[in-house]
């Protein structure tokens, strides 16, 4: 098969990718196990590129059970050099209104124990983590977004998701401990598969997408499932439209990344003390 070079994952609302064309399923199998689902093979813009639904395409899975280290595996397998994610997440500012796109550039780890290395047995290695995203891969998701005007809904341009392990959302205290931290969004996967992407040497950008306002606000509602829910079917088609024309712009400038020689310099291990 030849390489696949643009990934896409979609998060919560986002289980294809309707545009695609001469859509074939790959199943991967990986040394870290299945991953989420079979990935989604397809022409976009003219492009290859291959789709996975982080949850599985019948949300099958918690955020907790995501299986990170395979679905990336399965991405560099395929041939993946850029990844493209999308993530339904709650509001932390009050200028982040439910549906606005944010192009995440920084995290904050609230997870626990969650696996998120390829090192370890055998070889000790430290990524750089200072920028966690791709800042071109970044860049150009944010101009697509811009470019396409739509209507009522602000794109930022960047903005610190604050990865929590959930399933259960944040406490009033913890929504409000997380917006003195100077988090814009609130989610539960995305900062496992930056490090993972980052380790792969794939270059990786998030278009987190505003769903509701968490549970600090005086004027809203608490989050609910149901609440996720009605705005992710807007989200989905918004976040289609931007990832295509990312796509677009990908395909006509695929630029170097300092992620794409991430592991220049990372390992600690003498390469002939490398287990086989
Ligand atoms: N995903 C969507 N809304 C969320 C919230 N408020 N907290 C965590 N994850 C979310």
């Amino acid at each position: 098969m030849t390489k696949v070079k643009i990934g896409i994952i979609g998060g919560s609302g986002l289980y294809k990718m309707e545009a695609l064309t001469d859509v074939e399923e790959i199943r991967v199998d990986t040394p870290f196990g299945s991953p989420s689902d079979a990935f989604i093979v397809g022409t976009l813009e003219g492009t290859r590129v291959a789709f996975l639904p982080r949850h599985d395409r019948n949300h099958a899975l918690l955020p907790s059970e995501l299986p990170f280290r395979a679905n990336i595996y399965g991405m560099k397998s395929l041939g993946v050099e850029y990844l493209i994610s999308a993530s339904a997440v709650g509001s932390l500012k009050e200028e982040v209104k439910p549906l606005d796109l944010v192009v995440v550039d920084q995290f904050i780890d609230r997870t626990k124990g969650r696996i998120s290395t390829f090192f370890g047995e055998g070889i000790a290695g430290h990524i750089t983590f200072e920028n966690p995203t791709c800042p071109q891969l970044a860049k150009m998701l944010a101009d697509a977004a811009e470019s396409l005007n739509l209507s009522d809904i602000n794109v930022h341009r960047s903005g610190t998701y604050l990865c929590m392990e959930g399933p259960a959302f944040s406490t009033k205290a913890e929504s409000n401990l997380y917006r003195s931290w100077g988090a814009t969004v609130i989610g539960m996967t995305n900062l496992p598969e930056a490090k993972l992407a980052r380790e792969a040497e794939i270059a990786y950008a998030t278009l987190a997408l505003s769903t509701d306002y968490d549970c600090w606000h005086e004027e809203h509602e608490s989050v609910t499932v149901e609440m996720v829910i009605n705005n992710l079917h807007k989200n989905a088609v918004n976040a289609q439209k931007v990832i295509q024309e990312t796509v677009r712009r990908l395909s006509q400038n695929q630029f170097v990344s300092d992620s794409h020689s991430a592991l220049k310099n990372a390992i600690l291990t003498p390469l002939d003390k490398v287990p086989a």
